[in-house]
């Protein structure tokens, strides 16, 4: 896999066709700039509506961090990233479950891509959703407006490169052609 380095970035496809979820970090730092960038790439997704209703939390602090990595059972993954960046749903701006949904998931993946062309690695983890509510606390913000989707730790790989196979062929998935 070819990281980004002095500056060059991997193309669109090759990025999409290399990334993988990461779920384990080497500890070194990832900085603020990169945080800044990940999230600018989350907000170049598309919108219902164009309604943008991502919002953000990012949280390095130590006892937040362990905090939240233990309301889920991923919790050597949150604990060991640099950053976790969580990925809310703000209800005020939101207008359809299921297009807002897409949305939240299209900003996911423009982040976790735009991680994994900086040379990060990165991992979407749902199954924490079902403390969302004390995911938003830890976060400092109000679970009544605003619906945790998304916890993306992120930090530098410690894994293979290899993509993650997957399960079905290119013609098992396309299911017509007319
Ligand atoms: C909606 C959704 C929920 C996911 N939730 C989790 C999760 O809670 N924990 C986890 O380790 N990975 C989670 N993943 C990552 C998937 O396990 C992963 O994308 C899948 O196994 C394919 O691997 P790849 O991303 O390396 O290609 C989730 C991905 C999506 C799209």
């Amino acid at each position: 896999m070819e990281k980004s380095e002095g500056g060059r970035k991997m193309d669109a496809m090759q990025a999409i066709l290399t990334r993988k979820s990461v779920r384990s970090y080497t500890g070194q730092k990832v900085t603020d700039q990169q945080v800044q960038q990940i999230i600018e790439a989350g907000m170049r997704a598309p919108s219902g509506l164009a309604n943008e209703p991502w919002r953000f939390a990012i949280v390095r602090d130590p006892q937040v961090k362990g905090n939240i990595a233990q309301l889920t059972k991923h919790t050597k993954v949150l604990e060991g990233a640099d950053v976790l960046i969580c990925l809310f749903m703000d209800n005020e701006v939101g207008y359809d479950l299921v297009k807002d949904s897409n949305t939240i998931g299209a900003c996911a993946e423009n982040m976790l891509l735009a991680a994994h062309a900086m040379g990060l690695g990165a991992v979407w983890i749902a199954e924490i959703r079902k403390n969302k509510d004390r995911v938003a606390e830890e976060c400092g913000v109000d679970p009544e407006r605003y619906d945790m989707m998304v916890v993306i730790p992120v930090g530098y790989s410690a894994e293979s490169a290899d993509p993650t196979p997957r399960k079905r062929t290119l013609d098992e998935v396309i299911i017509g052609r007319k």
